[in-house]
């Protein structure tokens, strides 16, 4: 029963994914109903947001409109966080703190990561998978490391694949299979930075247990993979511009997945 909404028992999302990708223009959205001007964030954001009544969270299809959990689940923790590399550190560090985490929003610039700078040799294919990468290693960790019986609860990641209104965008599916094999060329390329930097092969084998992403086998790197430590990762696209507010279609994003 909650009675009260104090900020420590609402529900909260993350959002995180490189630079650019439109992370604090989704929280506007959020916030205020309407998109505004954003800059490029320097420090973690966190603002109470709720969903629209018209807003149905995707669990609760099969609970009675009277359900006062139904209420409960439309206030919620929003919290943006700052995408450049060196700014990371927030993102990774909220996911290890011990809050009410119901889900973690990886969102991209689907019309960025489908081109290749070769002016400036920027890759942002390469870098959204090495983000990624980690974010997902971290949270596998957070399960084979649990000390208690008890594994922790089952956590949802939305890819979100966003600009989805641009005509160069990667639509959603080709988002996701891009991903999948990028991140298992970081996967090796780890691997083989560690055999190159004269680790031991003894130490490698402690280490590639820990530090290897998803199941055991030198396959390809597949979402799917995450189900066994409990990450249920999925993938939608949308556009955060151009939408209404946080209810409309075009948004798309799925947050009432999450929920
Ligand atoms: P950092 O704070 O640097 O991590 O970036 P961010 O993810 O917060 O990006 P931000 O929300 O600041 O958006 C970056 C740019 O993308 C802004 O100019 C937005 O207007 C633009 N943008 C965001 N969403 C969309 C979208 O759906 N479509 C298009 N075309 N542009 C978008
Ligand atoms: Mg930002």
């Amino acid at each position: 029963i909650y009675r009260s909404t104090s900020s420590t028992t609402l529900p909260s999302f993350l959002l995180v994914g490189p630079s650019g990708a439109g992370k604090t223009t989704l929280l506007t959205l959020f916030e205020r109903g309407q998109h505004a001007e954003t800059r490029t964030s320097q420090a973690p954001l966190v603002v109470e947001v709720s969903l629209p009544v018209s807003t149905k969270a995707a669990s609760s299809r099969y609970r009675s409109v009277n359900d006062p959990s139904n209420q409960f689940h439309k206030k919620f923790l929003l919290a943006d966080t700052p995408g450049h590399g060196k700014l990371r550190h927030h993102a990774f560090d909220s996911v290890i703190k011990p809050q009410n985490l119901k889900g973690i929003i990886f969102m991209v610039d689907a019309a960025d990561i489908s081109v290749w700078h070769s002016d400036t040799g920027n890759d942002p294919l390469r870098q959204a998978a090495e983000y990624l990468h980690d974010m997902l290693l971290l949270l596998q960790k957070r399960f084979t490391s649990s000390k208690t019986s008890k594994a922790p609860k089952e956590l949802p990641v939305l890819i979100a694949a966003n600009k989805l209104d641009l005509f160069t965008a990667l639509p959603a599916p080709l988002v996701k299979t891009a991903l999948e094999s990028e991140i298992s060329n970081v996967r090796s390329s780890r691997t083989k930075g560690l055999l190159d930097s004269g680790i031991g092969m003894n130490e490698l084998d402690i280490g590639e247990e820990k530090d290897w992403l998803g199941d055991g086998g030198d396959g390809k790197f597949e979402f799917s993979q995450m189900d066994e430590v409990n990450v249920a990762v999925s993938v939608a696209g949308g556009n955060v511009l151009g939408a209404d507010g946080p209810d409309s279609k075009e948004l798309g994003l799925g947050l009432s997945w999450v929920l």
